[in-house]
């Protein structure tokens, strides 16, 4: 795993430097490396057995996927032909929409990341996260069925397409999870 992220990293700085060409932009390779790492973290968690606090967690999971999934949006704009003017835009739109969340997240981390007590405003965050996932997983399918059926005009790799689609499930599984937690503890404290 270091060895992939090692390997990432690397290609990017050659791509920036222009030792190497190809048609993988710099930022692709950034948000490719960058997901190995929050991979590479998450074990580490797991093997040492850490659970965040939970306003931590919905802190920086939100942080972490809301970029990931702005950089979607943007990836989605830049890969398809510039005819396809309707689907440009709505693209277009989403990475204007999940650029707006994730700078409040950032607002949220610098407020209140390593803060004690949890405050109601973390259960908001996670929830605006979750219908705006939604929304953009629903294009993400409409678009891999799309692009399947040779019904779009991209240059758009099918198999990353179908990387999106499931890291939008996987954001939404985390929203999931931690909206649990929320839940779970905050009923705690009712009963204390
Ligand atoms: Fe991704």
């Amino acid at each position: 795993m270091d060895s992939e992220i090692y390997f990432k990293r690397n290609l990017l700085i050659l791509i920036i430097n222009c030792k190497i060409s190809g048609f993988n932009f710099p930022l692709l390779v950034d948000h490719i490396a960058r997901e190995a790492e929050y991979f590479m973290r998450t074990l580490t968690k797991f093997n040492q057995g850490i659970l965040e606090p939970i306003q931590d967690a919905i802190i920086s999971e939100n942080v972490f996927w809301l970029r990931i999934t702005m950089e979607h949006s943007r990836f989605i704009v830049s890969l398809l032909d510039a005819s396809e003017r309707n689907l440009i835009s709505t693209a277009r739109k989403f990475g204007d929409d999940f650029e707006i969340l994730l700078n409040q997240a950032r607002d949220v981390e610098s407020m209140l990341y390593q803060k004690q007590p949890t405050s109601p405003i973390i259960g908001r965050m996670n929830k605006e996260s979750e219908s705006a996932a939604q929304e953009i997983r629903a294009f993400k399918k409409t678009g891999l069925d799309l692009i399947k059926s040779c019904q779009i005009r991209n240059v758009i790799n099918p198999l990353l397409a179908d990387h999106v689609l499931r890291e939008a499930d996987h954001f939404l599984y985390m929203i999931h999870v931690l909206e649990e937690r929320l839940n779970a503890k905050q009923k705690a404290e009712q009963h204390m």
